[in-house]
């Protein structure tokens, strides 16, 4: 079943308004789609159109089949679409249980925050064993790891990750791939995710877009594309290695 569905979708900034050109792009229940492409083209913007921080100016985007299209953040992350953005989100300052309660602010009730957090911690037990640690002194892996959790404090009904493994150390990547897999694998969540470690995010993921300027280049299934040689030659170093 379609969860997500990108119709069309014309959006940018001033004073360049067609970043996205027309683009197409869907996502089933309990899919992980990985996006590809260089820099610039129009990746993390397919994500802030979805979340609700660039408003479209042409096409659809429906959620659920309803359209979301235009809608408030706010809007859109009580629709149930969590969007964690590229770079760190986390506040250093805060302690892992502060920044995870962060997450839930929405909630008034206080037992099923805490609920929500068990959930998570269980999940993620180092973020249990060191709650009263501020984030700060989490590696990059592990304050991404702290954000996925924040966002699903909210309990979602899809994650949209740009970049999580962007400017993470090899090992520490490695740890982020297993965790988004596990979201899938584990909790049955849609996720729809941003790679520029396409070899990586490929592996994990049920199928792909390949983004070049603004719209749709190819689209299919995670293998199919990995050993696709227009993909290999432009996105895994030139080479099909296993
Ligand atoms: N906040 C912004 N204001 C103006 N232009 C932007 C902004 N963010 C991105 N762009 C432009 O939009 C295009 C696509 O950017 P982006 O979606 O971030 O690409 P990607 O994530 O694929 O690297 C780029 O040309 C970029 O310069
Ligand atoms: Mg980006």
């Amino acid at each position: 079943m379609m969860i997500l569905e990108i119709k069309n979708v014309v959006a940018g900034y001033l004073p360049d308004v067609n970043v996205l050109q027309g683009i197409n792009i869907h996502v089933s229940q309990g899919e992980l789609v990985c996006m590809i492409g260089p820099n610039g083209a129009g990746k993390s913007t397919v994500l802030r159109a979805i979340s609700g921080i660039l408003k479209p100016s042409q096409g659809e985007i429906l959620f659920g089949g309803k359209s979301i299209g235009g809608l408030r953040p706010d809007l859109v992350l009580r629709q149930g679409i969590a969007h964690v953005p590229q770079g760190h989100s986390s506040f250093p300052e805060m302690t892992v249980k502060e920044n995870m309660l962060m997450g839930a602010y929405v909630l008034n009730n206080r037992a099923e925050r805490e609920r929500r957090m068990d959930k998570v911690y269980e999940m993620f037990p180092f973020l249990k064993e060191r709650k009263n640690e501020k984030a700060g002194n989490f590696s990059g892996g592990q304050q991404k790891i702290l954000e996925v959790g924040r966002a699903l404090m909210l309990e979602p009904k899809m994650i949209l990750l740009d970049e999580p493994s962007l400017g993470l150390a090899p090992i520490t990547a490695k740890q982020v791939f297993e965790t988004i897999k596990s979201l899938k694998n584990e909790m049955g969540m849609t996720v729809l995710m941003v790679e520029q470690n396409a070899k990586s995010g490929l592996a994990i993921a049920d199928r792909a877009y390949v983004l070049e300027l603004g719209v749709e280049r190819l689209e299919g299934p995670a293998q199919t594309l990995l050993s696709d040689p227009r993909v290999a030659e432009l996105y895994l170093g030139g080479t099909l290695k296993s």
